[in-house]
């Protein structure tokens, strides 16, 4: 099966990512590329060797400006000279426990980035779609049995979540003010779950903390393990945000608004399901708990509800959970082995994933 899955929408289009030296932002824009698009991507600089984007050589690939969001002027200024066709915002401070440590960096990114992404894009017409990613975590959550609805109120306690369901309320507001008459860019935004894969090496994520101690032969400290999340390999949301901007590009503001994805219902795990199954690949690895535990809120709970998508973007899940599992950790192994080129091995994934998804619910 080819790899487009978007009816060619992205072959020869301008595309500008923001976040394209992160993790989701560069398998985003490894597959634009692959898709024939003229991808130009804005973000700060990476901040590792080991980053995604480094490793798999994306800078020779596609174009890129080291900016920061919180820059209305120089994001402006970059627009108004791509002249995108499509743009997706993922630049974003992305971690919980450090919008604790800098709630107010935190704000202004998410806030503030949110506002210039979405200035940027009403001040140069050739922009027909924009994407804004967010999170689950923008939902109010109260600790319920429940899959959030695209409908159901924004909330977040932990500063992350807070600006994330602001930056959904940001999104919500420009979309109402700016981008309502014919002829305006067709405006969404995507909200996913926790997302792993190979080349995430970001601090307190469950997968990078398994594979650092695996590599260093150290205790894998695992902070909160009944935690229940809507894991994710990192292609699905991808695929998710590329085939939101397909429908908006091609069938207009009927697909504005918020879009859940997330896995099916029957597919959600705590982290010492995550933890268990990860140690079937790689069994060396030890489990301890903390000394100390930190009381630093992050919600215990937390599902999705993906009918909309299912069924109005044709949208699901291609992995069941121990294909998820699988898929993450060969990432991993295939870029640690010396000699691999990465880009390579991520886009045979790339393949894989676009061919042989297998769905339990089938
Ligand atoms: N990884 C997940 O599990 C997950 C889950 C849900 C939502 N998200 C969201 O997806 C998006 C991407 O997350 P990720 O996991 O790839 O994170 P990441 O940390 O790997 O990448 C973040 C990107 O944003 C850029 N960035 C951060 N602050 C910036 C600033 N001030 N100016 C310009 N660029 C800045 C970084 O340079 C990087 O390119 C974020 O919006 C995040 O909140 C991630």
């Amino acid at each position: 099966m080819s790899i487009d899955l978007f009816q060619s929408v992205y072959k020869g289009k301008k595309v500008l990512v923001t976040g394209d030296t992160g993790f989701k932002g560069s398998w985003m824009c490894l597959w634009l590329k692959e898709l024939g698009a003229d991808v130009y991507g804005y973000a700060l600089p990476p901040l590792t060797k080991q980053d995604n984007y480094v490793t798999t050589g994306l800078a020779s690939k596609i174009k890129h400006r080291d900016g920061d969001v919180r820059d209305k002027e120089k994001l402006q200024t970059y627009f108004n000279e791509v002249q995108p066709d499509l743009a997706f915002h993922l630049a974003a401070q992305p971690l919980v426990i450090d919008s604790y440590n800098n709630p107010h960096y935190n704000f202004e990114t998410n806030l503030m980035g949110t506002v210039n992404f979405f200035e940027a894009v009403r001040h140069c017409p050739s922009v027909k779609v924009a994407v804004n990613v967010t999170t689950d975590k923008c939902y109010k959550n109260n600790e319920i049995d429940y899959g959030y609805k695209e409908t159901d109120p924004m909330g977040g306690d932990d500063p992350y979540s807070a600006s994330k369901g602001c930056s959904e309320l940001i999104t919500n507001s420009y979309l109402k003010s700016f981008f309502t008459k014919a002829g305006t860019a067709n405006i969404a935004s995507g909200r996913a779950g926790n997302v792993i894969g190979g080349g995430d090496w970001a601090d307190n994520r469950i997968i990078p903390d398994i594979i650092r101690a695996y590599q260093n032969k150290k205790d894998l400290v695992v902070r909160n393990p009944t935690s229940v999340r809507p894991w994710q390999f990192v292609l699905e949301p991808v695929f998710g945000y590329l085939r939101l901007g397909e429908k908006l590009y091609n069938n207009g503001k009927k697909f504005s608004g918020g879009w859940n994805f997330g896995p099916v219902p029957d597919e959600t795990y705590n982290v010492n399901q995550v933890v268990t199954e990860v140690k079937k690949l790689i069994p060396s690895v030890n489990v301890t708990s903390p000394a100390n535990p930190e009381k630093l809120h992050e919600a215990g709970l937390l599902q999705l509800d993906i009918t909309k998508a299912m069924m109005q973007l044709d949208w699901k899940p291609r992995l069941n959970f121990e294909k998820t599992i699988d898929v993450t950790i060969s990432g991993y192994l295939q870029e640690l082995k010396p000699g691999t080129d990465v880009y390579a091995a991520r886009l045979e994934q790339l393949k894989q994933y676009c061919s042989e998804g297998v769905q339990k619910n089938n």
